[in-house]
């Protein structure tokens, strides 16, 4: 047990009543080491906001979650109702509903951005893995959370977009049609999904969430913060003063929370302008066809996710027999290069070779609907691999060849054309788009060990650059 500290004699009531729970609870060394002695870079940019917007958003949606909860009823037969009764008759019913509708879609764009930053300044490379593989875990918990949140209000599309959702799981060879029977615990999206879902959405996903962001933020602050540069400011050779403070971080708290409090009102403002004035934001945010009950006889014309989902499920919609001839092909030919011009050895080769007959075998033997379910997944998985993908010499794309910055555009853009894709009603040649979209998505990061070694990094200065404003 440590050393029992005493405050001062005649201190003020609030330090002896401090120095009596630090003696019991690490309070001012929990404030010190996460806020006044955290040392950020100071070359912090706008990119840096949407952490602390992230953390923001997380506790509205607990927040208006928790009062929801108290008028929500989670039975088939009077979910919609009650939805409907909180929007007209709980006092202030609607704005806490639309605070967590438009704070699920908020939630959404804030990650999307927090996650491109990472991408742009490397982020996710050594020491800051686990920060990134526990976004990664807060990702995917995100969306479960979202899917199962949306079947909550029992209109037409959280039921058939449920229905479409689960009945993927049907395609996975074997054990598939048990899967789903399991997800829905009935033959079709029922009473029964609903209750399990509510109870998902409610406790065990956000359980899960929060955990994740406690060990996002604790993995963040053990390594420390990267930055636009790139450049490490507490490593064995960054410059220090003579408390060992790195001499290009200032303390998180009170310059950061300053930054933050201000990009706090910036959000708000946009968020409470959604709220108030088009909280559907034209369909994108609250689907028209969700102010219709949900009737298990009548499938609405067209079934589309949320807009945080469609990337994805452009992805899941492009999986055609043809694409997967096309990812024959593909694996067919990188083999053979492989066994022509890899540098492995003789017994390697001829693995590479067998491994790609069998992948063949499988792609071709089982149904094109199985493998878009496996493309959708990989889509995501893919990302925790990122650290050890990416090969650059340089972490942050400020130093990187031209040419990668156009790489990063492209991605963006077809990120942004499968997103759009998949609002819309199947086309051919939307499908034929998606498809060339979601092999540049799988080739951007699977060709990434090769490709971000290619050209040459511009020189990478020895400290941060930060123009005082
Ligand atoms: C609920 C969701 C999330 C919350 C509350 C959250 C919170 C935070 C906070 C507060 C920071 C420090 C401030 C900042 O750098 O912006 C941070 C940094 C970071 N986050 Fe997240 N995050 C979330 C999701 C994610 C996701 C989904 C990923 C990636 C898949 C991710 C990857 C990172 C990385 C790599 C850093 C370090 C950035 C750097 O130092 O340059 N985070 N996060």
């Amino acid at each position: 047990m440590a050393e029992f500290k005493e405050a001062p004699a005649g201190a003020p009531l609030g330090e002896q009543l401090l120095t009596w729970v630090d003696n019991r609870f690490p309070a001012s060394k929990l404030y010190k080491e996460h806020m006044s002695e955290y040392y950020a870079p100071k070359n912090f940019n706008f990119w840096y906001i949407f952490g602390s917007l992230a953390l923001l958003v997380l506790v509205i949606q607990i927040v208006t979650g928790i009062f929801l909860v108290m008028h929500y009823k989670p039975d088939a037969a009077l979910a919609f109702a009650s939805v409907e009764y909180i929007m007209r008759d709980v006092p202030w019913g609607w704005l806490i509903r639309y605070m967590h509708s438009t704070g699920a879609s908020a939630f959404f764009v804030v990650v999307y951005l927090h996650m491109f930053r990472g991408l742009l300044y490397g982020s996710y490379r050594k020491p800051r893995e686990l920060v990134w593989i526990f976004g990664c875990g807060i990702f995917l918990c995100l969306m479960a959370e979202a899917f199962m949140g949306y079947l909550l209000p029992w209109g037409q599309m959280s039921y058939w977009g449920a229905q479409v959702i689960v009945n993927l799981f049907a395609a996975v060879p074997f054990v598939g049609p048990d899967l789903a029977l399991l997800i829905r615990g009935d033959y079709v999206v029922s009473d029964a999904t609903l209750n399990r879902f509510f109870s998902f959405h409610v406790i065990a996903v956000p359980l899960v969430l929060l955990g994740l962001v406690v060990a996002h933020i604790i993995a963040l602050h053990e390594v420390g913060s990267n930055n636009p540069d790139g450049v490490e400011i507490k490593g064995p050779n960054a410059p220090k003063d003579a408390q060992g403070h790195p001499l290009d971080g200032i303390p998180f708290h009170p310059y950061y929370t300053v930054h933050d409090i201000f990009a706090v009102s910036l959000f708000l403002m946009v968020f409470t302008a959604i709220i108030f004035f088009a909280p559907e934001l034209g369909g994108y945010f609250l689907e028209y066809n969700n102010f219709i009950p949900a009737d298990p006889l009548k499938t609405p014309l067209h079934i589309a996710p949320v807009w945080y989902f469609t990337p994805f499920y452009s992805m899941l919609r492009a999986t055609t027999d043809d694409l997967v001839t096309v990812l024959c092909l593909i694996t067919g030919l990188a083999a053979v290069l492989a066994f022509l011009k890899g540098r492995f050895p003789g017994a390697a080769k001829v693995g590479i070779l067998v491994a790609a007959v069998v992948l063949i075998a499988l792609l071709k033997t089982f149904d094109a609907k199985f493998w878009g379910v496996v493309v959708m997944g990989a889509a995501v998985i893919i990302l925790f691999f990122l650290p050890w993908l990416d090969r650059s010499p340089v972490k942050s794309i400020r130093y990187r060849p031209d040419w990668h910055k156009w790489m990063y555009v492209v991605f963006v853009l077809f990120f942004f054309v499968l997103g759009y894709l998949g609002i819309k009603p199947p086309s051919d040649i939307g499908t034929f788009i998606a498809q060339v979209g979601t092999l540049f998505y799988f080739g951007f990061f699977l060709l990434m060990p090769f490709w971000s070694q290619i050209g040459k990094p511009k020189p990478v200065p020895e400290r941060v650059t930060f123009h005082a404003h």
